[in-house]
C-alpha cells in the first residue's frame, strides 16, 4: 500500500496581512507551497502528494508548481480545488486519492519548514499499527482557559497543567480508512468545527498518539512568522 501526502493550501492567510494566498507567498525565493510539497516529497516513504488549492487559482498553482519541479525526485503531484474550510478542503485531497493509498498524512502549506525526520517519524507509528499519529512539541508559555468577552478584562476559569499539554504540529498521519471515515461521520453531523484532523478522529473514539514534533515545524500564521521562516532559510543554506 501507498504513502500519500494531502497538502491543504487553500487558505487566504488573513492573519498575515494583505497579499497574496499565505501558500503562494515566497520565502527565501521559494513559494510556501514548494517548500511544503518537498518536504513531504524528501520522505522516501511518499509516493504521491495532493495540493489542495484555492478554488480560484487552481491553474495558478500548476503553473508555480511546473515552475519549480521537484528535482531527481519520483513523487506524484496532483492538484485539487479547495473549499471553504479547513476540513472541507482536507475532505476534497482525501476523495482524490487513489485506491491503492493505505496510509494518509495531512500537512498544511502553512508549515513549509518541517524537517524530513519528523515526517518519517509519523509514517513510521501508523505502519507500526498506530491509526492516527501527532507530532506535537511541551508548550513554553502557561495557558489559561478564559470567559471570553469583548467588552473588557476576560475572566480566568482555570489553569490547566501545562506539563500535561502538547501543540500539535503536523504532517498528521493516519491509516488511510480511519481518516475517510473521520471525515464522513464530519459531513453527516457537522456541528462545531475541527481545527485539525486528528480531533475528527479522536470523537470516532480511535486512540491518537504524539511522536516528537519539531521547531521548524511551527506554522507560518502572523507577520513574525515570516521573519523566523527567512531566517531558518538562512541557517539552512549558511
Ligand atoms: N486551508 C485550506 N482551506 C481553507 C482554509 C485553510 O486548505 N479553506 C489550509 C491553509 O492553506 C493552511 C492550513 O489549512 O495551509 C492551515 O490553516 P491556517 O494556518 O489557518 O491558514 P489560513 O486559513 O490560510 O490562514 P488564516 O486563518 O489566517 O486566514
Ligand atoms: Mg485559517
Amino acid at each position: 500500500m501507498r504513502t500519500a501526502a494531502v497538502i491543504p493550501a487553500a487558505g487566504r492567510g488573513v492573519r498575515l496581512g494583505p497579499g497574496a494566498p499565505k501558500a503562494l507567498r515566497a520565502l527565501g525565493g521559494t513559494p510556501m507551497l514548494v517548500h511544503a510539497v518537498r518536504a513531504m516529497a524528501a520522505s522516501r516513504a511518499v509516493s504521491l502528494v495532493v495540493v489542495v488549492a484555492p478554488a480560484d487559482d487552481e491553474a495558478g498553482v500548476r503553473a508555480l508548481l511546473d515552475e519549480f519541479p521537484l528535482a531527481g525526485d519520483r513523487t506524484e503531484v496532483l492538484v485539487v480545488p479547495g473549499g471553504a474550510t479547513r476540513q472541507e478542503s482536507v475532505s476534497r485531497g482525501l476523495r482524490a486519492l487513489p485506491g491503492d493509498v493505505g496510509v494518509v498524512l495531512v500537512h498544511d502549506a502553512a508549515r513549509p519548514l518541517v524537517p524530513v525526520d519528523t515526517v518519517d517519524a509519523v509514517v513510521t507509528a501508523v505502519r507500526e499499527g498506530s491509526p492516527a499519529v501527532v507530532p506535537a512539541l511541551p508548550l513554553a508559555d502557561t495557558v489559561k482557559r478564559v470567559e471570553p468577552r469583548e467588552d473588557g478584562p476576560e475572566p480566568v476559569v482555570a489553569t490547566p497543567e501545562r506539563a500535561l499539554l502538547r501543540a500539535v504540529q503536523t504532517p498528521q498521519g493516519f491509516d488511510r480508512r480511519t481518516l475517510d471515515e473521520a471525515h464522513r461521520a464530519f459531513e453527516d453531523a457537522p456541528g462545531e468545527g475541527a481545527t485539525d484532523d486528528a480531533g475528527m478522529v479522536e470523537r470516532l473514539g480511535v486512540r491518537v498518539v504524539v511522536v516528537p514534533g519539531h521547531e521548524e515545524a511551527f506554522k507560518v500564521t502572523r507577520p513574525l512568522d515570516l521573519v523566523l521562516a527567512e531566517a531558518v532559510i538562512a541557517r539552512r543554506r549558511a
